[in-house]
């Protein structure tokens, strides 16, 4: 992966461009440049190496002017040479470019201005943009004119920023990230946060098929105009991004989604560390509320903790709590008073349906206990009792290691609930354990997802406890893979569902040997003989699984907290098979502000 990036505001460009693609380093890096305006004059940069070493022989960082655009070079087409680093301008020098993808069809666009009398000096597709941009501004309008052109050309899956003479920036992105920082009068455009988040957590995830101008506004700022392809306005909307951002690397990953799933056997163990005393404070407010006063609420992946934790609470802490989805919260016949308590599950503890829930609940004279990832959080600072899921910055949309984290949580308010009543809720090294042993299932996986590449229809399916993580299945291939997948509870295959299992789909099983076992396996058997596919999700094998993934056994209550783990990384590798960016999913965002 290459890293693209852009800036045009009233600091010094050269800098925070330089400082943005150390940050990004780690998508790669065979070269590195950068290009600058000043004047109408175009400066540009560029060397095989390293960030650093590149700008030590270079000067990258000295180019003068407050319009730049820079990359770091993975080498896709062309070898790894100073020719074949961007950025790439065009024969007269009118736009120069930095590129991330493929442009499929740069062949015959190349052989094409060759023959209008275009120039090239280097052999890679990127050079094809900076010319067709040249040859589509001089066709008449301005940089939105020929962007339009010029996209109707390209071929590929691509995301790019162009700067022209005049000091505009222009980028484009199709199915390649590109994300705008917002600052004060300046607009970074970056393939990735970390390019940015020195300057600013306000940011607009760019859509799919859309392009952006930044053109230098009156009094030296700078100002932004979203397009569609067409040229047509498109919505932008404003997203607060985690300034954690700041200190967080992907080290030796490819993506922060994969780490994250890497990083759960030591989140599980530090959950709460954070908030010493939280879990039995909210234990107390449950245990001190009437009968059928605790709420549970959360939206998303947080949802789904929330229906776990009415099965945890009540099997293992003897307390019925009622979850409810936040967004339904103001449509739901609740009813709170002074005696009631609403436990608030959000990882950013941002999002505004589970921030109005939290709200409506004190309206009602409720007391508040939320289990948060983000401590200074607006969620948090509503909150009666804050419990910190500690489980380190989240940076992947898709939650991961955020849910494992919710699920130890729940283990721990439940385990101070019960103290002195039994139950058994399982020791956090266990479950640090048998998530280690599943990460070193990956291959399989990874072989699964390739299997499965171009599955259309996923149902996963699950009883009791495990219907819940049969939800949270669900989500994480829908968010992560694109694939329609639904959670279905493993009991009402007969009253609908069966409908639909046939030679095209996939039936996921969640299935340890616990109490649901039998059943489900019944339930697989039926699905099997209407030719659908069965992954078993299990402890055990059997003959009814087409494929098996192997969870640790044993400890009937670590399932929901181990089982999900091996379709986080299905929902990742499947990702990567369909050529989806997983820690950025399209249209998502993560953390949602608004209702
Ligand atoms: C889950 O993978 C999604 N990113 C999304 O459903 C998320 O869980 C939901 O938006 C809630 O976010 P929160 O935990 O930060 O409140």
């Amino acid at each position: 992966m290459c890293s693209i990036i852009g800036y045009a505001g009233p600091a010094g460009a050269a800098p925070i461009l330089v400082r943005g693609l150390r940050r990004m380093e780690y998508r790669g890096y065979d070269s590195v440049g950068v290009a600058t305006s000043s004047g109408g004059k175009m400066s540009l940069e560029k060397g095989v190496g390293r960030v650093s070493e590149v700008n030590e022989a270079r000067g990258l960082d000295a180019l003068p002017g407050t319009v730049g655009i820079g990359h770091t070079r993975w080498a896709t087409h062309g070898g790894v040479t100073r020719a074949n680093a961007h950025p790439h301008s065009s024969s007269s020098g009118a736009v120069a470019v930095v590129h991330n993808g493929i442009i499929e069809n740069f062949a015959e666009l190349r052989e094409a201005l060759e023959a209008g009398g275009f120039s090239f000096s280097s052999e890679t597709d990127t050079e094809v943009i900076s010319n067709q941009l040249q040859s589509d501004l001089e066709a008449g309008g301005g940089p939105k004119e020929a962007m339009v052109r010029t996209l109707a050309r390209l071929r590929g899956r691509y995301a790019f920023v162009a700067m022209f003479g005049d000091g505009t920036l222009a980028a484009a992105r199709f199915h390649r990230p590109l994300i705008v920082g917002v600052g004060r009068g300046a607009y970074l455009l970056s393939s990735d946060v970390l390019g940015f988040v020195e300057q600013t957590d306000d940011a607009i995830y760019v859509g799919n098929g859309d392009f952006v101008t930044v053109s230098p506004g009156a009094g030296g700022g700078a100002e932004l105009r979203v397009f569609g392809f067409d040229g047509s306005p498109a919505r932008r909307q404003v997203t607060k991004i985690s300034k954690e951002f700041a200190d967080t690397y992907k080290g030796e990953y490819a993506h922060f989604t994969l780490k994250e799933i890497c990083e759960q056997p030591d989140a599980v163990l530090r959950v709460g560390a954070n908030t010493p005393g939280a879990a039995a404070a909210a234990a107390a407010l449950v245990r001190g509320a009437p009968a059928g006063s605790v709420y549970v609420t959360g939206s998303g992946t947080s949802y789904n903790a929330a229906l776990v934790a009415k099965h945890v609470m009540l099997r293992h802490g003897g307390v019925r709590v009622e979850p409810i989805m936040s967004s339904e919260f103001p449509h739901s016949p609740v009813s709170m008073d002074g005696g009631s308590v609403l436990l608030a599950l959000s990882q950013s503890g941002e999002t505004a349906d589970v921030i109005g829930a939290a709200a409506a609940a004190k309206e009602a004279g409720a007391r508040v206990a939320s289990v948060v990832n983000v401590m200074n959080s607006s969620l948090a600072q509503e909150s009666d009792v804050v419990m910190g899921m500690n489980c380190g910055p989240e940076i992947g949309v898709a939650a991961t290691k955020s849910f494992t984290a919710q699920l130890r949580a729940i283990h721990e308010v439940t385990r101070e609930i019960a103290v002195g009543r039994g139950g058994h809720l399982p020791r956090p090294g266990a479950v640090s354990a048998a998530i280690s042993g599943m990460l070193e299932g990956q291959a399989g996986i990874k072989a699964l997802a390739r299997e499965m590449r171009d599955v259309s229809d996923v149902y996963v399916m699950g009883r009791g406890v495990h219907y819940p993580i049969a939800a949270e299945a669900a989500l994480k291939l829908k968010e992560l893979a694109y694939v329609h997948a639904e959670g279905i509870p493993g009991g009402e295959l007969k009253h609908g569902p069966l409908a639909l299992m046939d030679e095209g789909v996939y039936a996921v099983m969640i299935n340890p040997t616990d109490s649901t076992h039998a059943a489900t396996l019944t339930g697989a058997r039926e699905i099997k003989a209407r030719g659908a596919r069965i992954i078993g999700v299990s402890d055990a094998r059997s003959d009814v699984y087409d494929r098996w993934v192997r969870i640790p056994g044993g400890d009937e209550a670590a399932y929901p907290v181990t089982e999900i783990v091996p379709i986080q990384l299905l929902a990742y590798y499947l990702a990567l098979e369909k050529d989806a960016d997983p820690d950025y999913p399209r249209n998502l965002a993560k953390s949602v502000t608004v209702e």
